[in-house]
């Protein structure tokens, strides 16, 4: 009889043990620090790609987009989405420079996995959603964009379509962004449905998605992958919790 429960006890702590030592993730989800979300243009996963054009440049090294996409993501009501950026006139450069960086962010980063969430679209089947971005890159898209008019706060709905690309609808008038943006949170949270949310920590941090990285120093956005998914994970290790629950019915085993 005793035999027969150490026996027990050691296929417990066995078990835990090995639980303990593969906590990252689930079976058949892929790995969150490197990965792309189900969306109308992105690669399944990311690699190497040798020829990404400017802006998007800096996600050679492991990317979601491909070279055409990121071609793409230069243009003027491209075949991605045909959006027109000049819906009340022409787009400044200084601006549209903030929303290609922005397109290439979305379209090219595998470092987004912990602000994925499954949506209902029928262009895509997730969506990120509060993306923490360092506090400079929003006050710079935001600060460029004062000379440049819209009609609309929310890019991602409302929009007339029947001439293939978005126009303003009817009694949304053209304003500075300023009118309908008031301040940089308002611009970076309201435009994308809150794809992102304006972090307080700044650029460099470690702590906050940069839009805008220099490839020579590494892509930053790895590192503040790792630390949001961990933190997300709980603050203890969730992988640690079958192993405590076996140490504590072996106690009970024990106590019995
Ligand atoms: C990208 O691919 C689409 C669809 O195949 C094509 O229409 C478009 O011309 C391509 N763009 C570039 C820049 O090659
Ligand atoms: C998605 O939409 C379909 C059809 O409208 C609905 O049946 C389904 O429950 C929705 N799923 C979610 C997750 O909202
Ligand atoms: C949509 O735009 C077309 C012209 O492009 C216009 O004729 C139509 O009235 C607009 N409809 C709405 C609801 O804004
Ligand atoms: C954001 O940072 C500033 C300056 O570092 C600090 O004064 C402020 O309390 C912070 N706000 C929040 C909500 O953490």
């Amino acid at each position: 009889m005793a035999r027969h429960m150490s026996t027990q006890l050691l296929l417990l702590l066995v078990y835990g043990a090995l639980c303990a030592a593969h906590p990252t993730t689930p079976p058949g989800k892929p790995h969150p620090l490197s990965v792309c979300i189900d969306a109308k243009h992105h690669k399944e996963k990311p690699g190497p790609e040798d020829n990404l054009h400017g802006q998007c440049s800096p996600w050679k090294k492991n990317s979601c987009c491909t070279s055409n996409t990121s071609q793409e993501a230069h243009k003027d009501v491209s075949y991605l989405y045909s959006f027109n950026w000049n819906h009340c006139g022409e787009m400044t450069p200084s601006c549209k420079r903030h929303f290609i960086q922005d397109t290439c962010l979305y379209e090219c980063s595998p470092n987004l996995g912990p602000w994925i969430r499954q949506v209902n679209q029928s262009w895509r089947k997730e969506r990120f959603l509060d993306v923490p971005l360092c506090k400079e890159d929003c006050q710079r898209w935001w600060e460029d964009c004062r000379t440049s008019f819209t009609c609309k706060s929310n890019w991602h709905k409302g929009w007339n379509w029947t001439s293939g690309y978005n126009q303003c609808p009817i009694g949304a008038a053209c304003h500075p962004f300023h009118f309908y943006f008031p301040t940089p949170a308002a611009l970076c949270e309201e435009i994308w449905s809150h794809s992102y949310k304006v972090s307080n920590y700044s650029r460099g941090s470690g702590r906050c998605i940069q839009m805008w990285f220099d490839p020579a120093q590494g892509n930053p956005n790895e590192e503040v992958a790792r630390l949001y998914a961990q933190a997300m994970s709980g603050a203890g290790h969730p992988g640690a919790w079958p192993f405590l629950l076996s140490l504590a019915l072996a106690l009970l085993w024990l106590l019995s």
